[in-house]
This record gives C-alpha cells, structure tokens and sequence, in this order.
C-alpha cells in the first residue's frame, strides 16, 4: 500500500462513520508561544480539545503534516524523521473509548481497509496511578473483540500516557496499537513498547480527559474528548513488511535523487546510508517549512534557525558523500513533485523553495570551507588535550567568526573522537547574543500555549491591534503571525516602513479606547464565503474548512479565528506598545503588554 492510498482510505474510512474531513494546518502554529512548529495532528486542535466549539462539528478527521525536531541527532538511523505526516480522528464530547477502539479495530483488519490478521495486533492499556486509575474499561473493549488477554499489556504512564505536548494543556491516558513483524522476541521481557523490533507501534487513541495546569495537577476538561494519530511513513513501511521507513514508496524517489547527484549507492555502505537518510529527511522537512503558507526562511531566530540547521547539515553530509556544490534544489524537486497532490500550497511555491536551499546552500559552502579550515588548524593542538573536550570558547570562536554552527562543531568533534564544553559555550553565547533569541536548547522542547485568562486577553488584544493598525497605517496590512505568552503579544505584519512615533501612539490610543468601552465578544458560525462578505479578516494563504468561526468585537473589528476570546473588552488591561521593529524584509513586529490597573 502506498502512502497515498493509506491517506485516502484512512479519511474515506472516518469519513463513512459520520466524521468530517478538516484541512490539515500550517507547520507553523498560531498562538503558540513554546513551540516552533506543530508537532502533532492534534496540535491545531487544542483550543477544540480544551473545550471550544469546532465549526465543523463533534467528529473531525484530517492528515497533518508534523515536524518533530526533539530528535534531530538520530535522524540518520532507520526510522528517525523530523517531518512525517499524521492522520487522525477525533471526537470533541461525541463518543469515547468503546466507539474509538471499535473504529481502530475495524479500520486495523477489515478487509476493506488495512486487513491486518487480528493475530498480529498487540495493544497497551493505561496501568493506572495514585492520580487516574487503571484502564479496565479500555482493556475490556479489547478483550470483547477479540484480543487475548496475553495481548492486552497495562503499562504505566511513561508509556500510555499522551501529552500535553508542553507543559500544561489537554492529556490522558492511551492505548496503543502495535503490530508483531513476527521477529523473534529479543527476551523474555519482550513485549509492546520493547525497542528491539519485534513491536512497531501504529497508532495511538488518547482519551483527553484532563487538562495539565502549572502547578503540576490536573483539572477534568469540560468534555471528554478522543485524539488519535497514526503516522503515515511508520504504518505504510509496517504494511509493506519493510524494517525501515526509508526503504518505503515515500522515500525510494527520493533515495534515488541523492543516488544520482552523488554517484553513491544506498545500501552498500553503512556510513553513506546514513548521510543519504539525512539528506533526503532534512531536504524533505526543508521543502515543507519553506512551502509552508506562512513561508519560513532561513535565519537566527526561532523556526528560521531550525530550517537553517537542517539545511546546513544535509549540505554537510552532501560533502561527506562527495557532492560538489548545489544540489539540494534537485532532491527537493523530487519532494515538491511527490506532495503536489496532498500539499499543493508546496508546489504553488516551488521556484520561491529551490531559490531559498539555494541561497542557504551558497551561504553555508563558504561558512564550511572557511570553518572546517579554522577547525583542521585547531586540530593539533587539541589532539594534545587528554580529555578530548573541545573548549567552549573555541566553539563559541567558531560560531562567532565563521558562522559555524554549535550542531556542526560538535559533529565535527564526536568524529574526532572529541566533545564539546557545551557549558562554556553557552555562556560566550549568551554574553554576545540578544536575549530574543530563542535558544537551541528551548526550540527543541516544544510545548503547547497557555490557555490562560491572560493568553486569552492578549489573544483579543491582537484582534484589536490588528484592526487599529489597518486603520492607521492602511489596508494593505496583513498578519503574518502572531505569538502569544501570558506575559506579551507579538505580531508580524506586513508594511514597508518604520512606524513613526505617532502612529504607535495612535495605535495604542485606539486599542485603548476599544478596552475602555468594554465591548462585547462574540462568536458566530457561518459559511467562510459568508465570512468574507461580511468582511471578517482571514489570514491570508490559510486553509479554512467550509465553516469557520467568526469572532467580532462590538462593530470594531471582525475575524475568522479559533479562538478562544474573552466575553468583554473592559478589565483587560492598558495596551501598551513596547517595541516595534523590522522582522523580515517587508514585515514588522510589534510586541505588546497589557498592563493591569
Ligand atoms: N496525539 C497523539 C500522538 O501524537 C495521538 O500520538
């Protein structure tokens, strides 16, 4: 089975038991403040889960495009990706676990669909705790169609407990579908979850039942809800008895692209096989958050400097394969080509992705040639260091003077047999960096936003803003994204200049006055022509289902949006413009307070 007609049977599936199929998102999410980009199908789906109506309806099913970054460092084995795509269902306060299990069954071995033997099929089942108790209920669905006891495994919550992605939002226990490729078990211990092979895990139906608070405790969620995610590139490799997603229909064009700008093999050498898996995962990844409708480009800050890393070390291992010069533009052809159905805001944007590899790809053979020099120099003198650690102000020199990226150093240094003082590093870097720099180490944390009282204040606020910046600057301003924590806003939009200190206090003078005359929030769910006859905003290049939710803010300001809002403007604060600046060229960002009287 092809990764096509997975994605189509999946939906076609869900879609005869009364669901609707929504649009998957950008990669990129909307008032997330601790994560880069959307990490799980159910990703967008968070303010949904915690409680807010969907315009689409109680049963949702959609394919998600996803980027895992939090393990960059194995890509390169077998079955490591940072892009993959994730399908899913849902049920917002419909039905629960009995109907979940029983349509994972059915789609799992009805002949119509996946056709797995009922034999093969393994599940895990929450064990319980001092907080939730054991899943009997779920264990119970198992067992009633069907699946053995021996194959029902109850385990604890560092295996059948999903999320919250960060640090607080919806979570709950899981159960777990695994599938035995029949390998012999690795020992007596073996069982779902085991690493050794034997197990593969396909698909996972979460029970949302709470929602994580900061203090560490759980409050029940208004509703109960059910997210389930199975991944596409790990199911079709399983389907098709391959080990390996990379020796699946996903990756084989792709393979081949490398084969033939490399003049290398794959499968003839283990350490070629692993820089062609990286290559092909990271050119993949870079196409899609390129392609992205909110257009990422490579940079320092946030996703900017993931793309950027992910660029720099498919170059890299280009070179370890004997590649000289460009090449990136050609295996991301390959790419754009193979989603042009699926994804068609990529292909819509394919000369804007190879220009940006290109220009990364120039940029950095002249940051490598100049760094690998400067490092090769250093050598002998390391070499003399017993403990085979690369001082970090070396690094941090590295950085600094050539550009050289702290991954690369330390790649370049594990192959020396070295590491790197990552401690010593960080402190010259934070002494020479802006502190809005988002850090290497918290990009790869992820998380989910802060669903607040305050996160919901500053999500109205930049309605507000939104609209008074139209109204003093122009029409032609556009939101180009929107970050939110419970401490600020900030905003991106697009205008061609500097704002001159009275527009700012313009600005701020008639958020203020809207907050001041405590107008009321409301929602409204309508068809999204309706919407943009009515002149709600919508973001531009975002993909809306049939019906959207329109917020409007008394008579000031009309959106299409998720939200959630507050009920009323007044007590929310006074607006107050803390910075505004250039964020790329033709975009500006303004971050923004509310101060409470
Ligand atoms: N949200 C669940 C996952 O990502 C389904 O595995």
């Amino acid at each position: 089975m092809t990764a096509d007609e997975l994605r189509s049977k999946y939906i076609e599936f869900f879609k005869s038991k009364g669901h609707v199929e929504i649009s998957g998102k950008s990669l990129v999410p909307e008032n997330d403040p601790t994560v880069l980009f959307t990490t799980a199908g159910m990703h967008p789906l968070v303010p949904y889960l915690m409680g807010e109506t969907h315009p689409a309806g109680q049963r949702l099913t959609d394919y998600q495009k996803c980027i895992r970054t939090g393990d960059i460092d194995e890509v390169g084995d077998s079955s490591h990706l940072t892009f993959f795509e994730m399908l899913g269902n849902w049920s917002l306060g419909d039905y629960f676990k009995k109907e979940a299990i029983f349509f994972s069954f059915e789609f799992l071995t009805g002949k119509d669909y996946l056709g797995i033997p009922p034999d093969k099929i393994s599940v895990t089942v929450f064990a319980g705790d001092s907080s939730v108790p054991r899943d009997d209920e779920s264990a119970g669905i198992w067992h009633s169609l069907g699946i053995p006891e021996e194959r029902i495994h109850f385990l604890p919550r560092s295996d059948n407990w999903w999320g919250p992605a960060g640090e607080t939002g919806p979570c709950g226990p899981d159960t777990e579908m695994f599938i035995d490729t029949g390998i012999p078990a690795c020992g007596d211990s073996c069982r779902p979850g085991c690493h050794c092979g034997k197990y593969i895990e396909i698909w996972n139906d979460v029970f949302m039942q709470y929602n994580k608070l900061k203090d560490g405790t759980y409050e029940k969620l208004s509703r109960k809800c059910v997210d389930t995610g199975m991944g596409i590139e790990r199911t079709v490799a399983m389907l098709n008895g391959k080990k390996s997603v990379y020796d699946t229909d996903i990756f084989r064009p792709v393979i081949a692209a490398v084969e033939s700008v490399s003049g290398k093999k794959y499968g003839q050498n283990e350490d070629n096989d692993i820089s062609i898996r990286i290559i092909c995962d990271h050119v993949r990844a870079a196409t899609f958050i390129i392609g992205d409708p909110k257009s990422v480009v490579p940079s320092n800050v946030g996703a900017g400097y993931v793309l950027r890393r992910l660029i720099r070390r498919a170059v890299r291992h280009g070179r370890k394969l004997g590649i000289e010069g460009e090449f990136l533009s050609k295996i991301s052809e390959v790419v754009v080509r193979q989603y042009a159905v699926p994804y068609p805001e990529v292909a819509g944007k394919a000369d804007f992705i190879y220009a940006e590899l290109k220009a990364e790809e120039a940029k950095f053979l002249q940051t490598l040639k100049k760094g690998e020099a400067e490092f090769e120099k250093m050598l002998p003198n390391l070499l003399k260091n017993p403990r085979k650690v690369i001082p970090g102000r070396l690094a941090f020199k590295l950085y600094d003077t050539y550009g050289f990226p702290i991954e690369l150093t330390e790649e370049l240094a594990s192959e020396n047999g070295f590491t790197v003082d990552r401690e010593e590093f960080n402190e010259a870097f934070k002494k020479h960096q802006e502190l809005s720099r988002v850090g290497g180490d918290q990009i790869f944390k992820g998380g989910l936003a802060d669903h607040s009282e305050q996160t919901t204040a500053y999500h109205t606020a930049t309605h507000l803003l939104h609209q008074a910046l139209s109204m003093v600057l122009g029409s032609h301003v556009a939101q180009k994204g929107s970050n939110i924590t419970a401490e600020r806003l900030r905003f991106d939009f697009t205008h061609p200049q500097a704002m001159t200190k009275e527009e700012i206090a313009r600005v701020e003078q008639i958020v203020n006055e809207q907050i001041k005359a405590d107008l009321p929030v409301t929602m409204e769910v309508m068809p999204l022509e309706k919407a943009k006859k009515l002149g709600a905003r919508a973001l531009f290049g975002e993909k809306y289902e049939n019906m959207v939710k329109v917020y409007s803010i008394g008579n000031f300001s009309k959106e299409v949006c998720g939200g959630p809002h507050v009920e009323h403007t007044g007590g929310m604060g006074v607006f107050k413009i803390q910075k505004e600046q250039s964020s790329s060229a033709g975009v500006r960002r303004i971050r923004a307070v509310l101060i409470k009287e």
